[in-house]
């Protein structure tokens, strides 16, 4: 079995990590709007770089500069896209995923009426893929929820942001339904979890009549019942649309064969595929809930959330995979980092400079996983490995390391379409360099396209095909035959 004629090859992005433009045409300031770049905490140490305080909003709101808030800058693919999606289509691309910024269309999320400049920009980027055959695959909440909405709710935590996401998410189906089919709600929903600010826009200092966990569980769940009546109200505005849940596949194995590892690494899958079995299934695994429960945690409900979370199920399951990770029950073994999550170091594999661990097998062992378990079409839409690029006197980008990446992770797909998967896609982050969610850094390059501009936004921003480019050209036509 090789992959179906219509595979849709491509890339994704974020809003947030592109766009820049922070501030023009009404666009309200978004948590993404507050990550600083932090030149002196070390990169590995994902805590220092992802904790936020409301001391540090209120300085962020003082502050109008875009140096050291590189999210506010991005790559400027708000006035650049036409030629970006130029080059994404001279690649071959099928799909491109990106995000809508919340703030373009609600700036602080709870305006009477859109904003129609938004508006404008989001149909001009689709009428522009439309032109070049790529089909969008739109997430809705990425990273950038309306900072206004942390500030007055604590974000998540409060039942309330799940009208005003609804909200949103019809307002974006009624404009954009004539141009997007497949759609996803929240970006890695489990990532709360490791970054609430980031995800769901709470803030630790805040939390006074309940613990942060306590916060974590319930933002997650007003979460899970938005996207289950936002996949609901996107069926009945846009009957031909698929509606997606997306989830950071955490693969975790045990460090040894010693049971008590064993035991760990399950618990550890358990809580990771939660989160997308409350979006498949349609409820919570009763081991989870019981292990709430012990935690001591109560998770306030609405009457009709049960029936809407079994009713509303997703149509396909995306996730992100970059690396996986073990267990141990030993705790002086050496850690080592990777998208925000701490894991016991891997003997057997090699790590990025960031020290996320490349796993090829890892993509396939999660693929043959999730079949298994969701027996739903899948797709990968986030996978990919951060380097530095250097640009050689010709102004030739030389990325085997990525090239190498890429091409293992793609052979481990093809073999585990072949064994019966059912993925539809595959979209890598990201075919252009952009802004590093986690370390806010630029030269954490991930692109097949090289973009002109260093950690503190100097350079002319002018873009480069690396070797990676072609090369992704090549693996599009083929269909996923020539990897070499
Ligand atoms: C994923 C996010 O978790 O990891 C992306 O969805 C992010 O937004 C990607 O960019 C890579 O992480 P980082 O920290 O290298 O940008």
């Amino acid at each position: 079995m090789s992959l179906r004629k219509n595979f849709l090859w491509g890339g994704a992005i974020a809003a947030n990590q592109v766009e820049g433009a922070w501030n023009l045409d009404n666009k309200g300031m978004s948590v993404a709007d507050v990550a600083t770049y932090k030149p002196n905490v070390d990169v590995k140490d994902y805590k220092a770089h992802n904790t936020v305080t409301s001391e540090m909003i209120q300085q962020a709101k003082e502050d109008s500069e875009i140096q050291w808030y590189p999210k506010r800058r991005g790559i400027d693919f708000y006035h650049r896209y036409k030629e970006d999606i130029q080059l994404f289509a001279e690649m071959g691309f099928k799909a491109l995923r990106i995000s809508i910024a919340w703030t373009r269309i609600f700036p602080n999320g709870e305006e009477l009426e859109p904003n129609s400049a938004g508006i404008e920009y989001y149909k001009n980027i689709f009428k522009e893929l439309k032109k070049h055959d790529i089909e969008p695959i739109v997430t809705l909440s990425h990273y950038e929820m309306p900072l206004a909405l942390s500030e007055k709710y604590n974000g998540w935590v409060d039942r309330k942001l799940i009208d005003l996401f609804v909200n949103y998410a019809e307002v974006c189906f009624t404009a954009f339904g004539k141009y997007v089919k497949y759609w996803l709600t929240f970006n890695e929903i489990d990532s709360v979890g490791r970054h609430p600010f980031t995800t769901a826009g709470i803030v630790e200092d805040k939390c006074k009549e309940y613990s942060l966990e306590e916060a974590i569980y319930q933002a997650l769940h007003h979460q899970y019942v938005a996207a289950a009546i936002a996949t609901k109200r996107c069926h009945q505005l846009i009957p031909e649309s698929k509606m997606g849940c997306m989830l950071t596949k955490l693969t975790t194995y045990p460090n040894t064969c010693k049971p008590e590892d064993v035991l760990l690494s399950l618990q550890s899958n358990l809580d990771n595929y939660a989160h997308a079995d409350i979006q498949i299934f349609g409820e919570y695994p009763p081991l989870y809930k019981q292990r709430l429960q012990n935690k001591g945690i109560e998770i306030k409900k609405g009457k009709e959330d049960d029936q809407l979370l079994k009713e509303n199920t997703a149509d396909y399951l995306a996730f992100s995979y970059y690396m996986s990770r073990t267990e141990s029950s030993d705790p002086t073994l050496e850690q080592t980092s990777g998208n925000t999550i701490m894991g016991v170091k891997n003997p057997y594999l090699p790590s990025t400079e960031w020290g996320w661990q490349i796993d090829p097998v890892g993509l396939k062992i999660s693929l043959l996983e999730l079949q298994d378990r969701y027996n739903i079409p899948l797709i990968i839409v986030e996978n990919g490995m951060g380097a530095k690029d250097e640009v050689t006197s010709d102004g030739k980008i030389h990325d085997n390391y990525r090239i190498n990446y890429m091409k293992q992770h793609i052979k481990e797909i093809m073999d585990a379409v072949e064994a019966g998967v059912d993925l539809f896609g595959y979209t890598s982050w990201a075919p252009i360099d952009l802004i590093s969610v986690s370390t806010s850094q630029m030269s954490k390059r991930y692109g097949y396209i090289y973009v002109d501009q260093d950690d503190l936004g100097n350079g002319t921003l002018k873009r480069l095909k690396k070797d990676s480019f072609y090369w992704y050209k090549q693996v599009i036509e083929s269909n996923g035959q020539k990897l070499d």
